[in-house]
Order: structure tokens, then sequence, then C-alpha cells
């Protein structure tokens, strides 16, 4: 597929078909993450690879929790109304992109994100980047359950999946604040 289809097609999805990722077409997206660029090639990104849906329902049920200890438990209650599960909407794959702390390990992060993102796209697949999984990061104990290292810091937190149907592409103007010619 062409850079600039991927780029402009991708939408967040959330709403996913039951089918399961195959482990081919995981390996594909985890190979995509594998070669974005990273600071000093120090390539810090780990990936935490969950198709377990007991899992996923628990991991939901802790950001739930978190979340609404944290005020976010309006939001997250209207939205409950909407979808079953308000934060993972029942994708089949979950993969956590972790790292050892440091300057650049958030950076890295998201450029392995939205490399896998956009190759996901290329394959068929939806995908959403869920920011509120991030509330897990403070739950040691549950990393840990994981087999992700007290050393490491959870930054990409991405689900994907096959769509019941995709959003509509969108167009966004680049916002230059300044040309200096
Ligand atoms: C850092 C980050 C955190 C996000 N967290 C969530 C989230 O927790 N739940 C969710 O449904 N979408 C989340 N999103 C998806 C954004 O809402 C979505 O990308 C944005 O609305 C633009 O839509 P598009 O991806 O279709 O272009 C997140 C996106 C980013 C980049």
């Amino acid at each position: 597929m062409e850079t600039e289809k991927a780029i402009l097609g991708r939408r967040a999805v959330r709403d996913y078909e039951r089918k399961a990722v195959p482990d081919g077409v995981i390996g594909k997206i985890l190979k995509a993450g594998a070669m974005a660029p990273s600071a000093m090639d120090r390539q810090p990104c780990r990936f935490v690879v969950i198709t377990n849906r007991e899992k996923m329902a628990e991991l939901s049920g802790k950001v739930k929790e978190k979340a609404g200890l944290l005020g976010f438990g309006m939001r997250l209650a209207e939205r409950a109304k909407l979808k079953e599960d308000v934060i993972f909407y029942g994708a089949p794959l979950l993969i956590l992109i972790v790292a050892e702390n440091g300057k650049w390990a958030a950076l890295d992060c998201a450029l392995a994100a939205q490399n896998m993102m956009l190759r996901a796209y290329d394959l068929g697949l939806g995908s959403c980047f869920i920011g509120f999984a991030r509330f897990l990061g403070d739950d040691r104990e549950t990393l840990r359950s994981l087999g992700i290292k007290d050393s490491q810091d959870l930054y990409c937190p991405l689900i994907f999946g096959y769509p019941k149907k995709w959003p509509a592409p969108k167009s966004r103007e680049a916002n230059v604040q300044k040309t200096i010619g």
C-alpha cells in the first residue's frame, strides 16, 4: 500500500469483529514497531502481546477502577452506556509498548506505535491508541503479572482488530505556526 493512502485512510477504530488476529499478522505489526527509529538506535521498546479476552476484561476493569478514582468516572459511566467494553472496545488484540524509563523512551515508543497502526491498516486491521490504559502504569502488581519489569514503564497501549465498519477518512490541515522563508 502506498504510504500516503495509509496515512490518509487510518482512523481510530472502536468497534471490532470477534475474529482473532492470526499470529502471522501480529508478527508483521510487531516487525513494523521494531523498524521504527529510536534515539541513538537503542531500540528500547518491548512489546507485551495480549489476546486472552479474560485478561483484557480484567485489565479493562482495573483501568475503569483507577480512572474512576481519579475523577474520570462520570465520563466513563456515560460512555459505558454506549459500548460493552469502554476501554478496549472488544478488540481481540492488545499490545502494550513498554520501555526502560529514559529521556527518549516515550518518543521512541510513540514512533513504534504509529508504525504499527499504519502497518495494521495496511493489513486490513483497525487500531486505536488507548491512553486510558496508561492508568495501569501505577499498578505495579498488575504490570508484573503481565511480565513487565519494575524498571519498565508503560507508554503506548494499542488495540487492533478487524473493524465492524471503517470510520470515514478525515481531512486535516497542518497548523503552521510560522514560516520563516
Ligand atoms: C495519546 C493518545 C491517547 C488516546 N487515548 C484514547 C483512549 O483512551 N480511548 C480512545 O477511545 N481513543 C483514544 N485515542 C484515540 C484518539 O481519540 C483519536 O486518535 C483521535 O480522536 C483522532 O481520530 P483518528 O485517530 O481517527 O484520526 C488516543 C489517541 C492518542 C494519540
